[in-house]
C-alpha cells in the first residue's frame, strides 16, 4: 500500500460550509522565480450552519504546495497556537462572527508541471482551477458552494507580460517602478474559486463585438501569442454564433460588458469557462484553412459553444459539490449538441455522438471505474470528467427533453435559471425545476443519475395475421456495476416507426379505439418503465418491419433479432437517418463478426457490397450521411460488442471486408473521387465537408487495395492540397497504404512544410502513431524522442502515447505483451509530473477483462507494475486499485 493512499469521499457525507467568504481581494506579484499572493478575505458564519453558529468551528481552509508567508486577521497577526497548517489544510481554530482574513503566500508557477493552480505555459502565465486547483494558489474554502465577488490585482514586468487579464472588468492600470505595471479587475458576479482565472503574456488582441438581444454591446477579445495571430476568425465567429443561439433558444444573454478568450499551448483539459475569461487548449480554438481540417473546425465550433454556454449553465447556476459535475457538464454538452445540430446537420451530429457513447461511454459503464451520473462517492475529482458525466449526462438531460417536449422543456429551463441564479444547486434541483414546470413526474427518471451501467433492451415481436394486429415485447435489464446490484428498471423513451413492405410508414395504432379514430401518429415515443412491457399495434395488413430506437432516443443496447434483408432494408427506406446509418452498421458488423476466424473460402456477403456500391454512386442521396455511413464501425467499437475479445483478430476481419469493398467497388470510387473534386474557392458548408470526406473515404480505400490510378490521384490531392483536410486526408491515405516510398516522403514533406506550427505536429505525431503500419513500436519510440515532442506538454502525450494505445488497437494489443508494457512504463513515467494525464492515459487498459485470456493476463500484469510504482499519485491509486479489485 502506498502511503499516499487517497481517502474516499462520499456525498452522504454533505455539509454546508461553516463559514462563507463575500469578498476575495487578491494581489499577484509575478516573478520568473515565483509568485506571491496576496489575499484578502472577508468571512463570516454560514447562517446554515449550526455548528458555526453555536459553537464556532474553526476555520478551515483548502492549501495545497503552498509556502504560507504571513496570516493576519482582522489586523493582527494569528498567533502560532491559534492555527495549525498540513499538507492540505489550514486551520484557525478561534474566529469570530464576521472578520477579515489577511493571506501571503509564495508559490513557483514556472515549476508548477501538473498544470493545476498558476502555471507557466511557454512565456506566459496562466490558470487552471476547476476543480481543485484554486487551493495550490492560495489558502482558501475552496469548494464549489462558497461564492465570493473577487477583485484581482496583478502585477508583473511591463515589458515581458504587458496583457494582464482576469476575471469581470479592468477597472484600474498603471506604472510601477522597476519597469513592472499593474492591472485591477473586478467580477461583479459572486462565483465558486474554480472559476478564478488570471492570464499574463505578451499577447496579440482580436477585437470583434456582439450586441446582445437587449442591445448591450459585448467587447469580445481573442488573446494569442502573435504567430497564431491568422487563426483566431472562426472561434470568433463561432463565439458569435453561440451568443445568437443561446438567445434565441434559451433566451439566456450575455452578463458582462466583455468577454474573452485566451490559447495556451499547456493545458491538461479542452478549455475552461472561468467567468468572462475562457482559456482554452490551442488545439480546441485556433484554426485556419491550412492547418485545421473539418473535424477540428467542428470541434472548434461546439467547444467555443460549450464554455460559452457554460456561462449560464455552470457559472450563473452552479454545482452544490463535485458530485454535482453533470449538473453543469451534462447540461452545457446537451446545449452545445443541440448548437451543433442546429449550424449543420442534426441526424450527423447524433451519428457522432452515439458513435462516441457507444464506443466510449458504454465501455466504460462497462468496466471497473464505472459510476453513476451522479456519482456516491470518489478519491480524485479529476478522474471523474468522464464520459459518462458528460455524454451519458447528456442524454439525461436530452431524454428530459424528449419526455416534455420543447415547449415545456424551455418553460423548466427557465424555471431552472431564474429559480437558481446565483446559487450552488444539485441534479436533483434541475430535475425539480423540470417537474414544476411541466407537471410531469421524473420520480422513476432520478434513476437515470443514480444507477450506473447501460441499460439492456431485448425486443421480440410477433405478427398476428387474421387480427391484423403486430406485438412487441421490450425486456430491459441493467448489468450490475461495481458496488451496485439488483437494480430497478428506468424510464426510457423509446422512439419507434413501422415500415410497410414499400418502404412506407404505417400509423402506429396501439389500440382498436385509435384504430378507429384513423389519426395515429407514424411515429411515437413509448415509454418504458417496467421490466417488461408488450405492446400492439392495430391495423396491420402484413407483417412491418419496426424502426427501433430512433434517432437513439435513449442510451441504452438494442437487442432484435434482425435479419440481413431487414436491415438492407432499412438502409434503404427508413425515414429517420439516424436508424438509416444504424442499420448500416449493423450489417456490418454482422459480417465482419462472421469472417472473425473464418476459413479463407468464407466470402463477404454480397449483400453488403451492393448496399456500399449504392452508398457511393447515388448522387442522389444526402451526401453528408453516406459519408457517415461509409465509415465502417472501429476496431474498437467491434471489441467493444465482445467478450473475451482478440483484437488483432477482430482488425483482420475488418480488413478482409474493407479490402473485398474496395476490390469489388473500386471503379465506383474512383468516380466518387473524381465526382466529388471541388474546383472553386475552399468552403466549410455541410455540402463541402461531405465532399471532401467522401473522396478522403474513397482515396483511402484504393490506396488500401495498392491501386495505381488512386495512388496518383492521391499524390495530386497532396501536393495541390490548399487546406488541412485534404492534405491530411491524403496523408493519412499514404501513412496507411503499402506504398512505402510516398508514405516516407510525405510524411517528411509534411514535418518540412509545417514544423513552426505545433498545432499540425501534433496531428502529424497522432497519425502516425495511430497507424497499423507506422505504429510499431520502434516507431512510437523514435517519436518519444523526435526534437518536436515534449514531456510537459499534454498535447504532444496525448498526440503519441495516447494515440498509440487508444486508436492503435491491433499494435496495442501485441499478442507479445510488448504495447501493454510500453504504455505502462511510460505512465509511470508521466505520473511523477502530470498525474492527472497519466491517470487518463492509462484507461486502455483498465478494461483487461474484457479481453481474451492471453491479452487480459498481460494486461492486468501491466497494471500491477503500475500499482508497484513508488510515490503513485492519488489520481492513479484510484484508477488501478479500482481496475485490479475483484
Ligand atoms: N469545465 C471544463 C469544461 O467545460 C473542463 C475542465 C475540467 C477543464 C477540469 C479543466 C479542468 O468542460
Ligand atoms: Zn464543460
Amino acid at each position: 500500500m502506498p502511503s499516499n493512499q487517497p481517502q474516499t469521499i462520499y456525498l452522504s457525507d454533505y455539509k454546508v460550509p461553516a463559514y462563507l467568504v463575500d469578498t476575495a481581494d487578491l494581489r499577484f506579484e509575478l516573478f520568473e522565480d515565483g509568485a506571491r499572493v496576496h489575499s484578502t478575505l472577508a468571512f463570516r458564519r454560514n447562517p446554515d450552519c449550526q455548528e458555526s453558529q453555536e459553537t464556532g468551528a474553526p476555520l478551515q481552509l483548502h492549501g495545497d504546495s503552498l509556502k504560507l508567508e504571513s496570516l493576519v486577521l482582522n489586523g493582527e497577526a494569528v498567533a502560532t497556537s491559534n492555527y495549525s497548517v498540513s499538507d492540505e489544510l489550514l486551520t484557525v481554530n478561534q474566529v469570530p462572527q464576521h472578520f477579515t482574513l489577511q493571506v501571503v503566500t509564495w508559490i513557483e508557477p514556472q515549476n508548477n508541471t501538473r498544470l493545476e493552480g498558476l502555471y507557466k505555459s511557454a512565456a506566459m502565465f496562466c490558470t487552471q482551477c476547476e476543480a481543485e486547483g484554486f487551493r495550490c494558489i492560495t489558502y482558501f474554502p475552496d469548494r464549489p458552494d462558497v461564492m465570493a465577488r473577487f477583485s484581482t490585482r496583478i502585477e508583473a514586468d511591463k515589458t515581458a507580460y504587458p496583457v494582464l487579464l482576469s476575471n469581470g472588468n479592468p477597472v484600474e492600470q498603471g506604472d510601477l517602478s522597476d519597469g513592472r505595471h499593474f492591472v485591477t479587475w473586478e467580477d461583479p458576479f459572486p462565483k465558486p474559486a474554480y472559476l478564478f482565472a488570471l492570464v499574463a503574456g505578451d499577447l496579440l488582441e482580436k477585437q470583434d463585438s456582439f450586441t446582445t438581444m437587449s442591445g448591450r454591446k459585448v467587447d469580445l477579445r481573442m488573446y494569442v501569442e502573435p504567430r497564431n495571430s491568422e487563426k483566431c476568425e472562426y472561434a470568433l465567429d463561432s463565439l458569435k454564433r453561440a451568443m445568437a443561439w443561446d438567445e434565441q433558444t434559451y433566451g439566456r444573454e450575455y452578463d458582462l460588458d466583455i468577454f474573452m478568450i485566451v490559447a495556451v499551448d499547456d493545458f491538461n483539459m479542452g478549455a475552461m469557462e472561468n467567468k468572462g475569461l475562457n482559456i482554452f487548449n490551442s488545439s480546441c480554438v485556433l484554426a485556419s484553412q491550412e492547418t485545421a481540417t473539418d473535424m477540428a473546425f467542428e470541434r472548434i465550433e461546439s467547444i467555443v459553444a460549450h464554455e460559452y454556454f457554460h456561462n449560464w449553465s455552470g457559472n450563473r447556476v452552479t454545482c452544490r459539490d463535485w458530485f454535482q459535475l453533470s449538473l453543469k457538464e451534462g447540461f452545457t454538452v446537451f446545449r452545445d449538441t443541440q448548437f451543433s445540430g442546429d449550424m449543420g446537420s442534426a441526424t450527423v451530429k447524433r451519428i457522432e455522438s452515439a458513435t462516441v457513447l457507444r464506443t466510449a461511454q458504454f465501455a466504460e459503464d462497462a468496466g471497473p471505474m464505472a459510476h453513476s451520473v451522479r456519482p456516491a462517492s470518489y478519491m480524485e475529482i479529476t478522474n471523474f470528467y468522464t464520459l459518462t458525466i458528460y455524454v451519458k449526462g447528456a442524454e439525461v438531460v436530452r431524454m428530459i427533453h424528449t419526455l416534455l417536449g420543447p415547449d415545456l422543456f424551455r418553460k423548466g429551463s427557465d424555471l431552472y435559471f431564474e429559480r437558481h441564479d446565483g446559487q450552488a444547486v444539485t441534479t436533483d434541483d434541475f430535475v425539480k425545476a423540470m417537474e414544476d414546470a411541466s407537471g410531469r413526474d421524473l420520480g422513476q427518471f432520478r434513476l437515470w443519475y443514480e444507477q450506473a451501467g447501460t441499460p439492456q433492451l431485448a425486443i421480440s415481436d410477433e405478427y398476428d395475421e387474421s387480427a391484423g394486429v403486430y406485438h412487441l415485447h421490450i425486456k430491459q435489464t441493467l448489468p450490475d456495476t461495481p458496488g451496485q446490484t439488483d437494480k430497478q428498471p428506468q424510464h426510457i423513451p423509446f422512439a419507434l416507426g413501422l415500415l410497410g413492405s414499400r418502404g412506407e410508414a404505417l400509423a402506429l395504432a396501439l389500440s382498436a379505439e385509435e384504430l378507429a379514430k384513423a389519426d395515429a401518429p407514424q411515429e411515437r415515443v413509448l415509454e418504458l418503465t417496467e421490466a417488461s412491457h408488450s405492446f400492439e399495434f392495430h391495423g396491420l395488413s402484413e407483417r412491418p418491419v419496426p424502426s427501433l430506437l430512433r434517432h437513439f432516443s435513449a442510451p441504452v443496447r438494442v437487442s432484435y433479432p434482425w435479419t440481413r434483408e431487414q436491415l438492407l432494408f432499412l438502409m434503404n427506406h427508413d425515414s429517420d437517418g439516424f436508424n438509416r446509418w444504424d442499420a448500416g452498421q449493423r450489417l456490418a458488423i454482422d459480417v465482419i463478426q462472421q469472417m472473425i476466424g473464418a476459413p479463407k473460402d468464407v466470402t463477404v456477403d454480397a449483400r453488403l457490397v451492393g448496399a456500399f456500391r449504392h452508398l457511393i454512386s447515388d448522387a442522389d442521396l444526402d451526401q453528408a450521411l453516406v459519408a457517415k455511413m461509409l465509415v465502417l464501425p472501429t476496431v474498437a467499437y467491434l471489441a467493444e460488442l465482445t467478450d473475451g475479445a482478440d483484437v488483432p483478430a477482430i482488425h483482420r476481419a475488418r480488413r478482409r471486408v474493407l479490402k473485398h469493398l474496395a476490390i469489388a467497388l473500386r471503379d465506383e470510387l474512383v468516380a466518387c473521387y473524381r465526382r466529388n473534386i471541388d474546383s472553386g474557392p475552399y468552403q466549410l458548408g455541410p455540402e463541402a465537408v461531405a465532399r471532401r470526406s467522401l473522396r478522403n473515404t474513397a482515396l483511402a480505400w484504393l490506396l488500401l487495395i495498392n491501386d495505381e490510378e488512386g495512388r496518383s490521384l492521391g499524390l495530386g490531392q497532396y501536393r495541390d492540397a490548399d487546406n488541412m483536410t485534404d492534405r491530411m486526408g491524403a496523408l493519412k491515405a499514404f501513412v496507411n497504404s503499402g506504398y512505402d516510398d510516398d508514405r516516407a516522403a510525405s510524411l517528411n514533406d509534411f514535418y518540412q512544410t509545417f514544423q513552426h506550427d505545433p498545432q499540425v505536429v501534433e496531428q502529424w505525431f497522432s497519425v502516425q502513431a495511430a497507424s497499423r503500419r507506422t505504429g510499431q513500436l520502434s516507431h512510437i519510440h523514435a517519436l518519444l524522442e523526435h526534437p518536436a515532442f515534449d514531456w510537459k506538454n499534454p498535447n504532444k502525450i496525448r498526440a503519441v502515447i495516447g494515440a498509440f494505445a487508444g486508436q492503435n488497437l491491433v499494435n496495442f494489443h501485441n499478442p507479445d505483451g510488448s504495447g501493454y508494457q510500453f504504455l505502462a512504463d511510460q505512465v509511470c513515467k508521466l505520473d511523477d509530473s502530470n498525474p492527472q494525464i497519466a491517470a487518463r492515459l492509462v484507461s486502455p487498459l483498465t478494461r483487461w477483462r474484457k479481453f481474451a485470456p492471453e491479452y487480459s493476463q498481460q494486461m492486468q500484469a501491466a497494471l500491477m507494475q503500475i500499482r508497484d510504482k513508488e510515490n503513485l499519485s492519488g489520481d492513479l491509486y484510484e484508477v488501478v486499485y479500482k481496475s485490479l479489485a475483484d
